[in-house]
C-alpha cells in the first residue's frame, strides 16, 4: 500500500475500484459504439489518467483527440467562461464523440464544450465522466457514461489536481481544509 501524501485526509476510492469500474464502463461504451469507431476527445489535464486506462479495456476503434482550456471558473469567477488553450486537431463534423472529462462539478466547464463542440456539427455528442460531483450543478449536463459520484468535497489524484499537483496519484483522495484554505479552486 502507497502511503498517503501530505494533505490526503482520506482515500476516497481505492485503485482496485477505479479499475473495477472502469472496466464496466469499458464494457458499456463498446456496446454502445459497436462498429462506430468513437473520437474520444479528452479534456486535459484532468483526464489524462482516466481515459489512458479507459481506452485499453475498449474492445473496439477508437481514436483520441484532446482539447485544453482556461476556466475564469477556476479563479472562481461567476461567468463560466472558458477561453480554449489548445483545440482539437481533427474536424468532428459527422463524426460520433465522447468527451472525456476528470470531473463535473457546477457543469459550467462541460457545458461551455459541450455548445462549442455540437456547432461543429458532429453525428453524435455524448459525455463520459470519472466523477460527477451532482450535488453541485448548476448547468444541467447530460452524463451518458459516469464512473462514481462524488461528494461536495475538494478531490484529487487519478488526474485531478490542487495547484497541478497530486494528479499522479493512483487513488481518489479528499483535500485537507488546511491546504485548499478558502480559495479551493
Ligand atoms: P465545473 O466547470 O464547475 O464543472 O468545473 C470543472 C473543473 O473544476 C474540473 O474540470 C476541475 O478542473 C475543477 N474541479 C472541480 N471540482 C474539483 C475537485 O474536487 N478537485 C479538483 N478539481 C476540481
Ligand atoms: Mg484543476
Amino acid at each position: 500500500m502507497n502511503d498517503k501524501p501530505n494533505g490526503i485526509v482520506e482515500v476516497l476510492i481505492d485503485r482496485e475500484t477505479i479499475g473495477q469500474r472502469i472496466v464496466e464502463l469499458a464494457r458499456e461504451i463498446s456496446t454502445a459504439y459497436r462498429e462506430r469507431a468513437p473520437l474520444m476527445v479528452g479534456v486535459l489535464k484532468g483526464c489524462v489518467l482516466f481515459m489512458s486506462d479507459l481506452v485499453r479495456e475498449l474492445d473496439i476503434p477508437v481514436e483520441m483527440d484532446f482539447i485544453s482550456l482556461m476556466s475564469y471558473a477556476d479563479m472562481r469567477g461567476p461567468s463560466g467562461a472558458a477561453r480554449i488553450t489548445k483545440d482539437l486537431d481533427c474536424v468532428i463534423e459527422g463524426r460520433d464523440v465522447i468527451l472525456v472529462e476528470g470531473i463535473i462539478d457546477t457543469g459550467m466547464t462541460a457545458g461551455y464544450l459541450l455548445r462549442n463542440l455540437e456547432a461543429r456539427r458532429p453525428r453524435s455528442l455524448r459525455v463520459c465522466a470519472f466523477l460527477d460531483k451532482e450535488v453541485r450543478r448548476i448547468v444541467r449536463i447530460p452524463i451518458a457514461f459516469r464512473g462514481f459520484k462524488a461528494p461536495d468535497r475538494f478531490l484529487v489524484g487519478y488526474g485531478l489536481d490542487f495547484r497541478q499537483l497530486y494528479r499522479n496519484l493512483p487513488y481518489v483522495g479528499v483535500l485537507s481544509d488546511e491546504i485548499t484554505g478558502l480559495n479551493r479552486r
